[in-house]
């Protein structure tokens, strides 16, 4: 029987899809350094789980190399072809991925492993892998050292709670160890692009009208009293292979 935290965070995962133009406008990409140790330069086939508008993807495009999108929403994978026309996308979840056994070298989650059910998406990503091939996994973080994102963490942190502990990925056989590292930079954007970041989290999407937009207005005020020019980030970075046959 789904416990009530179980059914919230299914909502919350559905969610994206009503505020898809907001994310593609507020979301940062990830930063080239990040891209290249979580996906090596040879990797042929790369298979990026949970791709929303296509944010990772567009940094994995590479002369000879085959980028497979997989995306649950409709509405993300509408915004998502605007974008990226050229790559093959399927609708498809972590869970079931419809591709063959052995037919990828890297299988690459951003921002979206602590939606998954891990039970089944580590099986399903070590199907899909060649022997030797590489789940990785990634997730943009705000930088709080700053005092005016620490504010605005403390607006969205009381919504934002369980992240910490989600996002700690546990792999298990047949991966091997799990190797960590950070990236910190800043993402160029504006104070109307800051409120759209904040408008396409999870959190604020599944929040009641009025509450939603008066969060939007403690954000507003914020950062446009503060006119950053930029966002900054640590890129919290995971990888995993699998074992060789
Ligand atoms: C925060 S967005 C990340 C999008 C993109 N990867 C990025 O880096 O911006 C999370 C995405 O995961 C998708 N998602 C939710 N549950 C999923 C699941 N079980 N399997 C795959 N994707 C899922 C959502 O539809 C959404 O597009």
């Amino acid at each position: 029987m789904p416990t009530a935290d179980h059914r919230d965070k299914a909502r919350r995962a559905r969610s994206f899809g009503a505020a898809a133009q907001e994310y593609e406008r507020g979301r940062p990409t990830y930063p080239p350094e990040s891209v290249s140790w979580l996906v090596p330069e040879e990797a042929r086939t790369v298979v990026d789980i949970g791709a929303g508008t296509g944010k990772l993807t567009r940094t994995l495009l590479s002369p000879g190399r085959e980028v497979i999108a997989v995306e649950p929403s409709a509405e993300m994978r509408d915004q998502f072809a605007r974008v990226l026309p050229e790559v093959r996308m399927l609708a498809a979840t972590a869970e079931f991925i419809p591709l063959p056994d052995a037919s990828a070298d890297v299988v690459v989650c951003a921002q979206a492993w602590h939606w998954v059910s891990p039970e089944l998406a580590i099986p399903e990503a070590a199907r899909v892998l060649r022997p030797g091939g590489r789940l990785s996994l990634v997730w943009n973080t705000r930088d709080v050292s700053e005092p005016w994102v620490a504010e605005l963490d403390r607006i969205l942190l009381e919504r934002e709670s369980a992240r910490a502990d989600a996002r700690i990925p546990h792999v298990q056989p047949p991966f091997g160890l799990l190797e960590h590292r950070d990236f910190r930079w800043a993402h160029p954007t504006s104070p109307e692009e800051i409120v759209s970041m904040v408008a396409s989290r999870s959190c604020v999407i599944t929040m009641a009208p009025m509450a939603r937009q008066e969060l939007l207005d403690s954000v507003w005020t914020l950062v446009a009293a503060e006119g950053p020019t930029e966002m900054p980030y640590v890129t919290e970075c995971y990888r995993a292979a699998v074992a060789p046959a």
